[in-house]
């Protein structure tokens, strides 16, 4: 039996860190609903969890499949101290914490497509949507929303993502069981955040480099209206993906949309 919303009723003794929770039976969006609790002051670090969610958002104003039970979804709000211009590695930070929770799980070929796919054996199968509210150069939180796609069957999902995305299930057959997989992705979120707050910004670079699985992967991807392709050689400081498209030509990607070739 799935447990999610009883399960969730430990979790503040499980992550003495975690000041708030909230648990949506359905909702429209743990992003939208963690921004108006930050708006409210309500304070961070906070869990806002859904069973289903009617307008989950995906990354690039994308619609984000949410069918209630079927998978996880959820948004931690944050007051990270960090500057402003690193809260993007928070993407990141969340990507390998993903990947080494599942990987705890026995999950195999598992990549991290920058900057926040989730892709077993080529399908998605979940992804990270962060979001941050200002104020001037100021930060006043970060929002870090996860979903992943845990029990669907292929003909679960739209005809247009069947032979793009997967779940959990589908590909790792078993009992999976959603508060499992998110207190381990927490568990890990939260080491992964403070290793970026004690400054180790090289660190993650450095990890994510070696373990996203991303390295050396070509890539197609467009960029101001131009379509490149080349091979993944590496992130800068900032976390963008330095793409080479030539021998000794270097590409920096800010934000774009990759296509693994
Ligand atoms: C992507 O791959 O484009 C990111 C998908 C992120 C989806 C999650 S589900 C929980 C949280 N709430 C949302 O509306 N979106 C994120």
């Amino acid at each position: 039996m799935d447990t999610l919303k009883s399960a969730l009723e430990a979790f503040p003794s499980r992550f003495p860190d975690l000041r708030e929770l909230r648990y949506f039976e359905q909702t429209d969006s743990t992003n939208r609903q963690a921004r108006q609790l930050g708006q409210a002051g309500v304070p961070a670090p906070c869990l806002v969890v859904a069973n289903g969610q009617s307008a989950g958002r995906g990354r690039l104003g994308r619609h984000w499949e949410s069918p209630a039970g079927q998978g996880l979804y959820f948004s931690l709000l944050l007051q990270p101290q960090l500057p402003a211009e690193q809260a993007p590695l928070l993407t990141l930070a969340a990507g390998l914490a993903i990947k080494h929770a599942l990987e705890g799980f026995g999950v195999k070929d598992l990549l991290v497509k920058w900057p926040n796919d989730v892709i077993i054996q080529g399908k998605k199968v979940g992804g990270v949507l962060s979001e941050m509210e200002t104020r001037g150069s100021e930060m006043l939180f970060v929002i870090l929303g996860i979903g992943l796609n845990i029990s669907q069957k292929k003909s679960d999902f739209p005809q247009e993502l069947q032979e793009t995305a997967a779940s959990l299930d589908q590909l790792h057959p078993g009992v999976w069981h959603r508060d499992k997989v998110l207190e381990k992705i927490l568990g890990e979120l939260f080491q992964e955040i403070k290793n970026l707050e004690a400054e180790k910004v090289d660190q993650l670079i450095k990890r994510w480099e070696q373990e996203s699985g991303f390295l050396g992967k070509k890539i197609k991807v467009e960029k101001s209206g131009q379509q490149l392709q080349g091979k993944v050689h590496g992130l800068d400081m900032e976390g963008h993906l330095l793409l080479e498209t030539a021998p000794g030509k270097i590409v920096t990607l800010i934000a774009e949309d990759t296509t693994l070739i």
